[in-house]
């Protein structure tokens, strides 16, 4: 394994709504911050394993994120890298796999009451801090018992959005749960922005809705919007490029889409240099109502 030279920044990424780009844009951004030099690790923490699908790496039979978060392996060797032949990652981005025995969590639990739930990912993320730039935490759909400890372990939090008609009421309910998880668990936590993808052109009606309300509703104590400028078109090539197992990036790297997740990452990257040079806030008062 390499120096643990990097100054790593944990990411969580989620919203509570299924199917909304959460472990796309994670994959996508992990392969344009590599085109930028930065190394990235994706731990897959959805028992569906949507990431470690769409990275082709096993479900099954392989270390995964489950005997990370009970340290029942050193957290290192749970690590797929890029040297693995058997799974073709995109480069710059490694993987924790997931697996079905995420299910088995709550047993885990209850069979070791002296552990705290919340706090599950502390100790395994600190013994792989160091080793990259970014760590994304590629997080369930609804509160599951990986969310919470990732929005415990997380520096901030990505929320993914697609226009969508639940995607507003949605919105407003993982908006809920980034304050409730600052308030009760985690006071550095940040929302470092929110990503509005899978954006259809001509832009719909329901497109601009969504987009004005992130806009509107997802804003910093200043009253700038934690909205992502860049918004990710809806395109055919982001789902072939997934079926090849590649991001798009590798998959077409000339692509409109290739170049919004790379502006996206330059846009993530700028964020995080004024985050860091400012004391930390906490980024949302109060949620409006949808
Ligand atoms: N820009 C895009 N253009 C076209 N399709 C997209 C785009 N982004 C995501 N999708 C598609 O939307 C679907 C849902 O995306 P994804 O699996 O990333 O969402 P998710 O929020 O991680 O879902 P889950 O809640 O099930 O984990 C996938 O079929 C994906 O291929
Ligand atoms: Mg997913």
């Amino acid at each position: 394994m390499s120096e643990r030279n990097r100054n790593t920044t944990v990411i969580a990424v989620g919203n509570q709504k299924g199917g909304v780009g959460k472990t796309t844009n994670t994959i996508q951004l992990a392969g344009a911050l590599s085109e930028r030099g930065r190394k990235s690790l994706i731990i897959d923490l959805d028992m569906t394993s949507g990431a470690t699908k769409a990275l082709r790496a096993p479900t099954e039979g392989w270390i995964s994120s489950f005997e990370l978060i009970t340290d029942a392996e050193n957290a290192e060797d749970t690590i797929i890298t890029n040297d693995e032949p058997e799974v073709p990652l995109p480069p710059g981005v490694h993987l924790i796999p997931s697996s079905r025995k995420l299910a088995e969590l709550d047993t885990f639990l209850a069979q070791n009451p002296w552990l705290v739930h919340q706090d599950l990912l502390i100790q395994p993320i600190n013994r792989l801090r160091g080793l990259y730039d970014y760590i994304f935490l590629d997080t369930p759909p609804q509160k599951t018992k990986t969310t919470i400890p990732a929005l415990k372990v997380a520096d901030h939090a990505i929320l993914s959005t697609m226009p969508d008609h639940l995607a507003v009421s949605a919105m407003a309910e993982a908006l809920s749960d980034i304050v409730a998880a600052q308030r009760h668990a985690n006071e550095r936590l940040t929302l470092l922005g929110v990503i509005v993808c899978a954006v259809p052109k001509p832009k719909t009606r329901l497109a601009r809705e969504l987009a004005a309300y992130v806009e509107r509703t997802c804003v910093d104590p200043q009253g700038c919007t934690l909205k992502f400028r860049t918004e990710i078109s809806r395109s055919v090539a982001v789902q072939e490029a997934q079926k090849a197992g590649q991001t798009i990036l590798q998959y077409q790297g000339d692509h409109p889409v290739a170049d919004e997740y790379r502006l996206l990452a330059r846009e993530f990257e700028e964020r995080l240099a004024l985050l860091r040079q400012a004391p930390p806030i906490p980024l949302i008062q109060e949620v409006p109502h949808a």
